[in-house]
């Protein structure tokens, strides 16, 4: 039996929910954060509203968030912090963004897989 878009983004949101870390032993728990919709390579995901925008697409399973402009290899977290700039990706038309140092907002449209310019 065939399943409709809503029943397969509920089965991806299912998913993205079970690979954050809820629980944490040092952090404590999940803290609570309004959701909101981004889309993300034309597809909309439920955020939470303040994370980065690496954990979002971390909890969706997506680990590449560029490729290198000269082997088209790809790059997503390395050091996670903002200095190594291998998690950019473009946001709102802006090349360059590096997604584990920039928080969520309602309404973003992001996209993966540009080469460093
Ligand atoms: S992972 Fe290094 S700048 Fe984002």
């Amino acid at each position: 039996m065939a399943q409709s878009i809503e029943d397969k983004r509920e089965i991806a949101m299912t998913k993205a929910e079970g690979r954050r870390i809820h629980q944490h032993p040092v952090l404590g728990p999940l803290e609570y954060a309004e959701e909101c919709t981004i889309i993300v390579d034309s597809t909309p995901l439920r955020a939470r509203q303040g994370e980065p925008i690496l954990a979002t697409l971390l909890a969706y399973g997506i680990r590449a968030t560029r490729r290198t402009e000269k082997r088209g290899e790809p790059r997503g977290l390395f050091c996670g912090i903002g200095l190594c700039t291998d998690c950019m990706v473009t946001v709102n038309g802006t090349p360059n963004v590096r997604s584990c140092v920039t928080p969520v907002e309602a309404g973003m449209v992001i996209s993966t897989g540009a080469g460093e310019s």
